[in-house]
């Protein structure tokens, strides 16, 4: 897919004007069910998505921007506003991923009409296609009752971090026989209550894959197996912006070293004053 860019002449930015397209859909989506593995990543701005869109099938406005953009200790601090200001942002810099947005810890667990106005709100504010929610059997009745006035839900099973606090860390889930019985029902009752697909996050290879074929939707997984029917990472991790990185994640780029040294050139040349140059500099009218 090529992406062609216009200049805005009020601020000299080149915005992409892609070539006419139409964005996937939901259906479309969940229609890849056992066919070619679905790419999602993680946006929470604009130029980000820019870059990913094309590449992905699902750009992910996950709530780990409490940690990433905002330096939180975990996702529970993360509000609405966060999630529906980056979720709008990515809306606006993508144009073919179906766009999914986080609905964050406290906002929806209530009940489903507490989940039902939340969801409603973060279609309306974004112009995203679906939210994802974390939970399993406990969330089914909200996915259900969301699903039928229209409001597509992704499911998040396994380690679900909006739960540390249960669940005492960040560690891989489904090491005893009672664990991957739950995990496993757990996505069952996902699936069953109408999910458009699920994540499966953090465990062992097995559970990934006996879920992936127990349930009728897409699972993505991140720290589940390749057989899932697609993968998600946080975008930053797989950048390598990060020094220390969970063991699922595989870095695809350096960008921290890029970054840091990008950033000791422009010192260097500022304090040296080589920069700017007079190709950076404006000359009076002759
Ligand atoms: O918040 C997030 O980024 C997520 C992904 C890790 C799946 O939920």
């Amino acid at each position: 897919m090529s992406t062609t860019f216009t200049l805005d002449t009020s601020t000299s930015r080149a915005n992409p004007t892609p070539a006419p397209m139409k964005r996937l859909t939901v259906p479309a989506i969940r229609a890849r069910k056992g066919g070619e593995p679905l790419v999602m990543l993680t946006a929470y701005t604009v130029r980000m998505a820019q870059l990913l869109d094309p590449h992905c099938d699902i750009l992910l406005v996950g709530d780990s921007l409490g940690q990433v953009i905002y330096g939180l200790p975990s996702t529970i601090p993360v509000t609405l506003e966060m999630m529906c200001a980056h979720g709008a942002a990515v809306v606006r810099g993508s144009y073919h991923s179906v766009v999914i947005i986080d609905m964050p810890f406290g906002s929806y667990e209530a009940s489903p009409e507490v989940a039902f106005a939340t969801a409603s709100r973060v279609l309306k504010e974004t112009g995203a296609a679906a939210v994802k929610l974390e939970g399993g059997a406990a969330m089914a009745p909200t996915i259900r009752f969301l699903s039928e006035r229209g409001i597509p839900v992704m499911g998040h099973v396994g380690l679900t971090p909006q739960a540390v606090n249960q669940l005492g860390g960040y560690g891989a889930r489904g090491r005893s026989d009672a664990e991957r019985a739950k995990i496993i029902a757990d996505a069952r009752a996902v699936d069953d209550a109408g999910a458009i697909g699920m994540v499966v996050e953090g465990v062992v290879e097995p559970i990934a894959v006996e879920i992936t074929q127990a349930v009728s939707c897409p699972t993505i997984g991140i720290g589940g197996s390749a057989q899932c029917d697609g993968q998600v990472l946080v975008t930053e991790d797989m950048l390598g912006l990060f020094e220390r990185t969970p063991r699922f994640v595989k870095r695809y780029g350096d960008m921290a070293s890029f970054v840091s040294e990008a950033a000791a050139a422009y010192a260097a040349e500022v304090r040296a004053r080589s920069f700017p140059t007079a190709d950076q500099t404006y000359a009076p009218k002759s």
